[in-house]
């Protein structure tokens, strides 16, 4: 189940969204510097697009228009679906994406320091829950779609 924002939540995570595009690529670069502590975490992902930062732009490309359309997150269906088909391939499970929130919200602090208060940080804490839920219910769907095209293929 999809959960469900609070209007003050929404309206601290469009509030903060111009700071997290000016800053967006030093948080997701300061958050995968947390993640890959975790030498298994840091094997998934393609070093080339890593330090070509790439998959940092991406990610804050993602986040900010999350924030953007946080009151009408059908905009988003395409490249939900899309981060959802890469999370599938690279292997990506609902386990990892504690990790994620782990480092993001520390990550948001570190960058923006005084301004990301308690509660700015609790309020993105939900919204990442809130698109982590979305992305996991959809690779839950296509790593059922994809086993039972395996199993109809060995009978
Ligand atoms: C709400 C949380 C997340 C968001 C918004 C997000 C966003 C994205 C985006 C935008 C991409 C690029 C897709 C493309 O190729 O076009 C991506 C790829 C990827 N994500 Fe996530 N992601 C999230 C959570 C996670 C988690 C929990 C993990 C696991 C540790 C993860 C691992 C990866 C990997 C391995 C790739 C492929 C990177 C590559 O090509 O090297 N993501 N993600």
């Amino acid at each position: 189940m999809a959960r469900v924002l609070s209007a003050e939540v929404k309206t601290i995570v469009t509030a903060t969204a111009p700071a997290l595009q000016q800053h967006g690529v030093a948080i997701t670069t300061r958050m995968y510097e947390r993640l890959f502590t975790d030498p298994e975490v840091k094997a998934m992902f393609d070093e080339a697009a890593q330090e070509s930062g790439e998959q940092p732009r991406r990610l804050a490309a993602a986040i900010l228009a999350y924030a953007q359309n946080i009151d009408k997150l059908e905009a988003l269906t395409a490249p939900v679906m899309r981060m959802a088909a890469r999370h599938v391939e690279t292997g990506v499970k609902a386990e990892h994406y504690p990790l994620v929130a782990e480092a993001l919200l520390p990550a948001i602090r570190d960058v923006l320091g005084e301004a990301a208060t308690d509660e700015v940080l609790s309020a993105w804490g939900e919204a990442y829950w809130a698109l982590a839920d979305i992305l996991i219910g959809k690779e839950e769907a296509l790593y059922t779609e994809i086993s039972d095209a395996a199993g109809s293929a060995s009978h």
